[in-house]
Protein backbone atom coordinates (compact mmCIF):
# COMPACT_ATOMS: atom_id res chain seq x y z
CA UNK A 1 0.00 0.00 0.00
CA UNK A 2 1.34 3.24 -0.98
CA UNK A 3 0.99 6.24 0.65
CA UNK A 4 -0.07 10.33 -0.75
CA UNK A 5 -0.60 13.52 1.05
CA UNK A 6 -2.34 16.05 -0.81
CA UNK A 7 -2.00 19.58 0.71
CA UNK A 8 -5.26 21.99 1.05
CA UNK A 9 -4.72 25.47 2.73
CA UNK A 10 -7.09 28.16 0.87
CA UNK A 11 -9.88 28.56 -0.49
CA UNK A 12 -8.70 28.12 -4.10
CA UNK A 13 -7.38 24.59 -3.13
CA UNK A 14 -10.72 22.40 -2.02
CA UNK A 15 -12.09 22.05 -5.75
CA UNK A 16 -8.55 21.13 -6.67
CA UNK A 17 -8.31 18.48 -4.68
CA UNK A 18 -11.66 17.14 -4.52
CA UNK A 19 -11.22 15.81 -7.87
CA UNK A 20 -7.76 14.00 -7.04
CA UNK A 21 -9.42 12.53 -3.92
CA UNK A 22 -12.35 10.93 -6.23
CA UNK A 23 -10.07 9.47 -8.30
CA UNK A 24 -7.71 7.90 -6.39
CA UNK A 25 -10.61 6.13 -4.33
CA UNK A 26 -10.50 4.30 -7.40
CA UNK A 27 -6.91 2.77 -6.23
CA UNK A 28 -8.39 2.02 -2.62
CA UNK A 29 -6.52 -0.69 -2.70
CA UNK A 30 -3.11 0.16 -3.38
CA UNK A 31 -3.21 3.49 -2.73
CA UNK A 32 -4.24 5.57 0.61
CA UNK A 33 -4.94 9.37 0.17
CA UNK A 34 -4.50 11.79 2.53
CA UNK A 35 -5.41 14.73 3.00
CA UNK A 36 -3.72 17.63 4.98
CA UNK A 37 -5.09 21.01 5.84
CA UNK A 38 -2.57 23.79 6.72
CA UNK A 39 -5.52 25.95 8.11
CA UNK A 40 -4.30 28.90 6.03
CA UNK A 41 -7.74 29.43 5.28
CA UNK A 42 -9.56 28.72 8.18
CA UNK A 43 -13.22 30.37 8.65
CA UNK A 44 -16.26 28.16 8.51
CA UNK A 45 -17.16 30.21 5.41
CA UNK A 46 -13.70 30.05 3.59
CA UNK A 47 -12.85 26.33 4.11
CA UNK A 48 -15.24 24.30 6.29
CA UNK A 49 -18.38 24.75 3.83
CA UNK A 50 -16.13 23.44 0.71
CA UNK A 51 -15.58 20.46 2.75
CA UNK A 52 -19.33 19.65 2.41
CA UNK A 53 -20.14 21.12 -1.00
CA UNK A 54 -17.74 19.44 -2.63
CA UNK A 55 -17.71 15.77 -0.46
CA UNK A 56 -14.62 16.05 0.53
CA UNK A 57 -13.73 14.23 4.26
CA UNK A 58 -12.63 15.50 7.00
CA UNK A 59 -8.73 16.11 6.49
CA UNK A 60 -6.48 13.47 8.29
CA UNK A 61 -4.25 16.26 9.49
CA UNK A 62 -5.64 19.95 10.15
CA UNK A 63 -2.10 22.25 11.14
CA UNK A 64 -4.17 25.02 12.42
CA UNK A 65 -1.67 28.04 11.09
CA UNK A 66 -4.14 30.53 10.01
CA UNK A 67 -3.03 33.99 9.10
CA UNK A 68 0.05 36.21 9.77
CA UNK A 69 2.83 37.63 7.29
CA UNK A 70 3.97 35.58 4.44
CA UNK A 71 7.49 34.85 6.48
CA UNK A 72 5.03 33.85 9.53
CA UNK A 73 2.41 31.85 7.32
CA UNK A 74 5.25 29.82 5.42
CA UNK A 75 7.40 29.07 8.42
CA UNK A 76 4.74 28.05 10.60
CA UNK A 77 3.35 25.85 7.32
CA UNK A 78 6.88 24.11 6.76
CA UNK A 79 7.36 23.60 10.70
CA UNK A 80 4.14 21.82 10.74
CA UNK A 81 4.13 19.87 7.77
CA UNK A 82 7.43 18.61 8.64
CA UNK A 83 6.04 16.88 11.67
CA UNK A 84 3.49 15.35 9.48
CA UNK A 85 5.51 13.90 6.97
CA UNK A 86 8.09 12.25 9.78
CA UNK A 87 4.91 10.61 11.21
CA UNK A 88 3.01 9.50 7.84
CA UNK A 89 6.44 8.87 5.33
CA UNK A 90 4.03 9.45 2.42
CA UNK A 91 5.51 7.73 -1.29
CA UNK A 92 4.53 11.14 -2.77
CA UNK A 93 3.23 14.59 -1.73
CA UNK A 94 1.02 16.97 -4.09
CA UNK A 95 0.77 19.96 -3.83
CA UNK A 96 -2.28 22.69 -5.81
CA UNK A 97 -2.51 25.86 -7.17
CA UNK A 98 -0.18 29.13 -6.00
CA UNK A 99 -0.57 29.59 -2.57
CA UNK A 100 1.63 30.18 0.54
CA UNK A 101 1.02 26.24 1.78
CA UNK A 102 2.07 25.45 -1.91
CA UNK A 103 5.37 26.46 -1.59
CA UNK A 104 5.91 25.57 2.08
CA UNK A 105 4.64 22.44 1.56
CA UNK A 106 6.73 21.31 -1.44
CA UNK A 107 9.87 22.37 -0.45
CA UNK A 108 9.98 20.71 3.19
CA UNK A 109 8.82 17.57 1.37
CA UNK A 110 12.05 17.78 -1.20
CA UNK A 111 14.10 18.34 1.55
CA UNK A 112 13.14 15.21 2.93
CA UNK A 113 13.74 13.25 -0.31
CA UNK A 114 9.61 12.89 -0.79
CA UNK A 115 8.94 13.62 -4.48
CA UNK A 116 6.50 16.77 -5.40
CA UNK A 117 3.25 16.76 -7.92
CA UNK A 118 2.24 20.23 -8.71
CA UNK A 119 -0.96 20.40 -10.30
CA UNK A 120 -1.39 23.72 -11.82
CA UNK A 121 2.45 24.18 -12.72
CA UNK A 122 3.58 26.54 -15.67
CA UNK A 123 1.21 29.67 -15.21
CA UNK A 124 3.32 32.91 -15.25
CA UNK A 125 1.89 36.15 -15.29
CA UNK A 126 5.39 37.21 -15.34
CA UNK A 127 4.91 39.82 -12.19
CA UNK A 128 7.28 39.22 -9.86
CA UNK A 129 5.53 41.83 -7.40
CA UNK A 130 2.79 39.04 -7.07
CA UNK A 131 3.32 36.58 -3.77
CA UNK A 132 1.38 33.79 -5.78
CA UNK A 133 3.98 34.08 -9.13
CA UNK A 134 6.61 33.54 -6.28
CA UNK A 135 5.17 30.50 -5.38
CA UNK A 136 4.40 29.41 -8.58
CA UNK A 137 8.20 29.85 -9.85
CA UNK A 138 9.36 28.27 -6.44
CA UNK A 139 7.01 25.20 -6.28
CA UNK A 140 7.76 24.63 -9.84
CA UNK A 141 11.84 24.87 -9.60
CA UNK A 142 11.74 21.74 -6.84
CA UNK A 143 8.90 19.90 -7.71
CA UNK A 144 9.41 16.50 -9.56
CA UNK A 145 5.74 16.20 -11.90
CA UNK A 146 4.46 18.97 -13.28
CA UNK A 147 0.80 19.23 -14.42
CA UNK A 148 0.03 21.99 -16.91
CA UNK A 149 -3.82 23.08 -17.25
CA UNK A 150 -2.65 25.00 -20.98
CA UNK A 151 -0.42 25.19 -23.13
CA UNK A 152 1.32 28.49 -22.14
CA UNK A 153 2.24 26.48 -19.21
CA UNK A 154 4.22 23.78 -20.69
CA UNK A 155 6.09 26.82 -23.01
CA UNK A 156 6.91 28.88 -19.91
CA UNK A 157 8.58 25.72 -18.04
CA UNK A 158 10.51 24.77 -21.44
CA UNK A 159 11.69 28.61 -21.01
CA UNK A 160 13.27 27.65 -17.64
CA UNK A 161 15.01 24.39 -18.65
CA UNK A 162 12.83 21.65 -17.08
CA UNK A 163 12.68 18.25 -18.26
CA UNK A 164 10.65 17.67 -20.68
CA UNK A 165 9.50 14.03 -18.81
CA UNK A 166 8.63 15.83 -15.63
CA UNK A 167 5.90 18.17 -17.88
CA UNK A 168 2.58 16.71 -18.44
CA UNK A 169 -0.32 18.97 -20.25
CA UNK A 170 -3.56 17.02 -18.51
CA UNK A 171 -6.12 19.97 -18.80
CA UNK A 172 -8.09 21.74 -15.65
CA UNK A 173 -8.85 19.98 -12.50
CA UNK A 174 -10.46 22.93 -10.79
CA UNK A 175 -13.11 22.66 -14.64
CA UNK A 176 -13.51 18.39 -13.61
CA UNK A 177 -15.64 19.83 -10.32
CA UNK A 178 -17.39 22.30 -12.09
CA UNK A 179 -18.47 20.01 -14.57
CA UNK A 180 -18.97 17.77 -11.66
CA UNK A 181 -21.56 19.92 -9.56
CA UNK A 182 -22.47 21.89 -12.07
CA UNK A 183 -26.34 20.51 -11.96
CA UNK A 184 -26.02 20.09 -8.26
CA UNK A 185 -25.41 23.66 -8.21
CA UNK A 186 -28.68 24.48 -10.46
CA UNK A 187 -30.65 23.18 -7.45
CA UNK A 188 -28.75 26.43 -5.34
CA UNK A 189 -31.70 28.93 -3.99
CA UNK A 190 -29.23 31.87 -4.02
CA UNK A 191 -30.61 33.83 -6.84
CA UNK A 192 -34.21 33.87 -5.23
CA UNK A 193 -32.50 34.58 -1.74
CA UNK A 194 -30.89 37.73 -3.16
CA UNK A 195 -33.67 38.56 -5.09
CA UNK A 196 -31.93 38.89 -8.83
CA UNK A 197 -33.24 37.78 -11.96
CA UNK A 198 -30.60 35.33 -14.27
CA UNK A 199 -28.59 37.43 -16.62
CA UNK A 200 -29.79 40.66 -15.18
CA UNK A 201 -26.63 41.13 -12.23
CA UNK A 202 -22.84 41.49 -12.38
CA UNK A 203 -21.49 39.24 -10.09
CA UNK A 204 -18.33 40.78 -8.53
CA UNK A 205 -15.33 38.91 -6.58
CA UNK A 206 -11.89 41.15 -6.17
CA UNK A 207 -9.10 40.53 -2.82
CA UNK A 208 -5.71 40.78 -5.04
CA UNK A 209 -3.62 43.18 -2.78
CA UNK A 210 -2.95 45.45 -5.49
CA UNK A 211 -6.68 46.14 -5.86
CA UNK A 212 -7.81 46.09 -2.06
CA UNK A 213 -5.13 47.17 -0.02
CA UNK A 214 -4.89 50.73 -0.78
CA UNK A 215 -7.48 53.43 -0.05
CA UNK A 216 -7.07 54.48 -4.22
CA UNK A 217 -7.59 51.03 -5.63
CA UNK A 218 -10.75 50.56 -3.43
CA UNK A 219 -11.75 54.27 -4.51
CA UNK A 220 -11.49 53.14 -8.08
CA UNK A 221 -13.07 50.13 -7.58
CA UNK A 222 -16.29 51.87 -5.38
CA UNK A 223 -16.59 53.92 -8.82
CA UNK A 224 -16.82 51.86 -11.19
CA UNK A 225 -20.09 49.82 -8.94
CA UNK A 226 -21.45 53.49 -8.69
CA UNK A 227 -21.23 53.78 -12.40
CA UNK A 228 -22.80 50.60 -13.93
CA UNK A 229 -24.93 50.71 -10.94
CA UNK A 230 -28.17 51.92 -13.49
CA UNK A 231 -27.56 49.60 -15.55
CA UNK A 232 -27.13 46.48 -13.49
CA UNK A 233 -27.88 44.25 -9.94
CA UNK A 234 -24.32 44.10 -8.43
CA UNK A 235 -23.78 40.71 -6.23
CA UNK A 236 -20.41 40.87 -4.56
CA UNK A 237 -19.45 38.56 -2.04
CA UNK A 238 -16.08 39.64 -0.56
CA UNK A 239 -13.67 37.94 0.91
CA UNK A 240 -12.13 38.75 4.31
CA UNK A 241 -9.21 40.94 3.34
CA UNK A 242 -11.27 43.06 1.29
CA UNK A 243 -13.68 43.45 3.86
CA UNK A 244 -10.79 44.52 6.88
CA UNK A 245 -9.75 46.77 4.05
CA UNK A 246 -12.82 48.68 3.55
CA UNK A 247 -12.83 49.26 6.80
CA UNK A 248 -9.78 50.49 7.37
CA UNK A 249 -9.63 52.94 4.35
CA UNK A 250 -13.83 53.97 5.90
CA UNK A 251 -15.24 52.94 2.88
CA UNK A 252 -18.23 51.02 3.90
CA UNK A 253 -20.35 53.47 3.98
CA UNK A 254 -19.54 54.94 0.33
CA UNK A 255 -19.64 50.94 -0.58
CA UNK A 256 -23.48 50.60 1.40
CA UNK A 257 -24.68 53.66 -0.22
CA UNK A 258 -24.37 52.76 -4.05
CA UNK A 259 -27.92 51.53 -5.29
CA UNK A 260 -28.21 47.95 -6.22
CA UNK A 261 -24.98 46.88 -4.59
CA UNK A 262 -25.40 43.58 -2.66
CA UNK A 263 -22.64 43.42 -0.04
CA UNK A 264 -22.54 39.39 0.94
CA UNK A 265 -20.47 37.35 3.34
CA UNK A 266 -18.41 34.69 1.51
CA UNK A 267 -20.30 32.14 0.03
CA UNK A 268 -19.64 28.22 -0.69
CA UNK A 269 -19.18 25.85 -3.72
CA UNK A 270 -22.16 25.41 -4.94
CA UNK A 271 -23.77 28.85 -4.51
CA UNK A 272 -21.09 30.48 -5.95
CA UNK A 273 -21.14 28.38 -9.38
CA UNK A 274 -25.00 29.16 -9.22
CA UNK A 275 -23.97 32.58 -9.52
CA UNK A 276 -21.74 32.56 -12.43
CA UNK A 277 -23.45 30.20 -14.62
CA UNK A 278 -26.19 32.65 -14.21
CA UNK A 279 -24.21 36.17 -14.00
CA UNK A 280 -24.60 38.03 -17.23
CA UNK A 281 -21.22 39.85 -16.51
CA UNK A 282 -17.98 38.70 -14.02
CA UNK A 283 -15.73 41.37 -12.96
CA UNK A 284 -12.89 39.41 -10.91
CA UNK A 285 -9.49 39.63 -9.94
CA UNK A 286 -9.30 35.82 -9.02
CA UNK A 287 -7.06 33.21 -11.31
CA UNK A 288 -9.94 30.17 -11.18
CA UNK A 289 -12.65 32.58 -11.59
CA UNK A 290 -11.80 33.80 -15.12
CA UNK A 291 -11.19 29.88 -15.89
CA UNK A 292 -14.61 29.06 -14.82
CA UNK A 293 -16.18 32.13 -16.67
CA UNK A 294 -14.42 30.84 -19.70
CA UNK A 295 -15.68 27.12 -19.24
CA UNK A 296 -18.97 28.63 -18.81
CA UNK A 297 -18.92 30.97 -21.67
CA UNK A 298 -19.71 33.99 -19.34
CA UNK A 299 -18.28 37.58 -20.05
CA UNK A 300 -15.52 38.30 -17.41
CA UNK A 301 -13.57 41.30 -17.22
CA UNK A 302 -10.52 40.88 -15.24
CA UNK A 303 -9.04 43.83 -13.29
CA UNK A 304 -5.48 43.11 -12.99
CA UNK A 305 -2.64 44.17 -15.86
CA UNK A 306 -1.87 40.42 -16.56
CA UNK A 307 -2.89 36.96 -16.51
CA UNK A 308 -1.33 33.65 -15.90
CA UNK A 309 -3.75 32.21 -17.37
CA UNK A 310 -3.62 34.08 -20.86
CA UNK A 311 -5.68 30.56 -23.08
CA UNK A 312 -8.63 32.71 -21.09
CA UNK A 313 -8.13 35.72 -22.93
CA UNK A 314 -7.04 33.91 -27.02
CA UNK A 315 -9.93 31.72 -27.10
CA UNK A 316 -12.02 32.02 -23.66
CA UNK A 317 -14.44 34.99 -22.62
CA UNK A 318 -11.82 36.99 -20.87
CA UNK A 319 -10.92 40.59 -21.46
CA UNK A 320 -8.21 42.04 -18.97
CA UNK A 321 -8.70 45.50 -18.36
CA UNK A 322 -6.50 46.50 -15.49
CA UNK A 323 -7.69 48.80 -12.68
CA UNK A 324 -8.89 51.12 -15.61
CA UNK A 325 -12.28 52.52 -14.46
CA UNK A 326 -13.18 54.18 -18.43
CA UNK A 327 -12.17 50.90 -19.72
CA UNK A 328 -13.98 48.42 -17.21
CA UNK A 329 -17.33 50.71 -17.60
CA UNK A 330 -16.98 51.30 -20.67
CA UNK A 331 -16.66 47.32 -21.33
CA UNK A 332 -19.59 46.84 -18.99
CA UNK A 333 -21.89 48.97 -20.66
CA UNK A 334 -20.96 46.87 -23.87
CA UNK A 335 -21.59 43.97 -22.31
CA UNK A 336 -25.01 45.35 -20.70
CA UNK A 337 -26.67 46.23 -24.62
CA UNK A 338 -25.35 42.78 -25.64
CA UNK A 339 -21.86 43.02 -27.10
CA UNK A 340 -19.78 39.96 -25.92
CA UNK A 341 -16.80 38.56 -26.88
CA UNK A 342 -17.81 34.66 -27.69
CA UNK A 343 -15.29 32.16 -26.50
CA UNK A 344 -14.34 28.27 -26.70
CA UNK A 345 -13.38 25.58 -24.31
CA UNK A 346 -9.47 24.85 -23.92
CA UNK A 347 -7.93 21.84 -24.85
CA UNK A 348 -8.29 19.13 -22.24
CA UNK A 349 -10.96 21.00 -19.96
CA UNK A 350 -13.15 17.91 -20.54
CA UNK A 351 -13.46 16.96 -16.67
CA UNK A 352 -11.17 13.88 -16.79
CA UNK A 353 -8.03 15.80 -15.75
CA UNK A 354 -7.70 14.34 -12.31
CA UNK A 355 -8.14 11.17 -13.72
CA UNK A 356 -5.14 11.20 -16.13
CA UNK A 357 -2.86 12.97 -13.11
CA UNK A 358 -3.77 10.13 -10.93
CA UNK A 359 -2.68 7.38 -13.76
CA UNK A 360 0.36 9.09 -14.08
CA UNK A 361 1.28 9.14 -10.59
CA UNK A 362 0.06 5.70 -10.11
CA UNK A 363 2.62 4.76 -12.61
CA UNK A 364 5.40 6.02 -10.71
CA UNK A 365 4.81 5.35 -7.23
C1 LIG B 1 -4.78 33.80 -0.26
C2 LIG B 1 -3.71 33.45 -1.30
C3 LIG B 1 -4.16 33.94 -2.66
C4 LIG B 1 -5.53 33.39 -3.00
C5 LIG B 1 -6.51 33.75 -1.89
C6 LIG B 1 -7.87 33.13 -2.17
C7 LIG B 1 -1.34 33.48 -0.65
C8 LIG B 1 -0.11 34.29 -0.64
N1 LIG B 1 -2.46 34.14 -1.00
O1 LIG B 1 -4.88 35.21 -0.18
O2 LIG B 1 -3.25 33.48 -3.63
O3 LIG B 1 -5.97 33.96 -4.21
O4 LIG B 1 -6.01 33.22 -0.65
O5 LIG B 1 -8.79 33.45 -1.19
O6 LIG B 1 -1.30 32.31 -0.35
N2 LIG B 1 -8.76 35.92 6.61
C9 LIG B 1 -9.87 35.63 7.35
N3 LIG B 1 -10.33 34.34 7.34
C10 LIG B 1 -9.74 33.35 6.65
C11 LIG B 1 -8.58 33.66 5.93
C12 LIG B 1 -8.11 34.93 5.90
O7 LIG B 1 -10.46 36.49 7.97
O8 LIG B 1 -10.22 32.20 6.71
C13 LIG B 1 -8.27 37.31 6.58
C14 LIG B 1 -7.15 37.58 7.52
O9 LIG B 1 -7.42 38.77 8.13
C15 LIG B 1 -5.93 37.70 6.64
C16 LIG B 1 -6.51 38.16 5.32
O10 LIG B 1 -7.83 37.62 5.26
O11 LIG B 1 -5.03 38.61 7.18
C17 LIG B 1 -5.75 37.67 4.13
O12 LIG B 1 -5.57 36.23 4.21
P1 LIG B 1 -4.26 35.51 3.60
O13 LIG B 1 -4.38 34.04 3.77
O14 LIG B 1 -3.04 36.20 4.11
O15 LIG B 1 -4.30 35.87 2.08
P2 LIG B 1 -5.51 35.93 1.07
O16 LIG B 1 -5.70 37.36 0.70
O17 LIG B 1 -6.69 35.18 1.59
Amino acid sequence: MKTIISVVGARPNFMKVAPLHKAFQKHAGSVRHLIVHTGQHYDEAMSKVFFGDLELPQPDFYLGVGSGTHAQQTAKIMVEFEKVLEQVHPDLVIVVGDVNSTVACSLVSVKLGIPVAHVEAGLRSGDRTMPEEINRLLTDAIADDLFVTEASGVANLRKEGVEEKKIHLVGNVMIDSLMHYREKAKQSTIIETLGVKPKQFTLVTLHRPSNVDTEEGLGKILTIFERIAAHTEIVFPVHPRTTKMLAQHGLGARAKAIPSLRLLDPIGYLDFLNLVDNAQLVLTDSGGIQEETTFLGIPCLTLRENTERPITCDIGTNDLCGLDVEKVVARSEAIFLGTQKRGRIPELWDGNSAKRIVEVLISKI
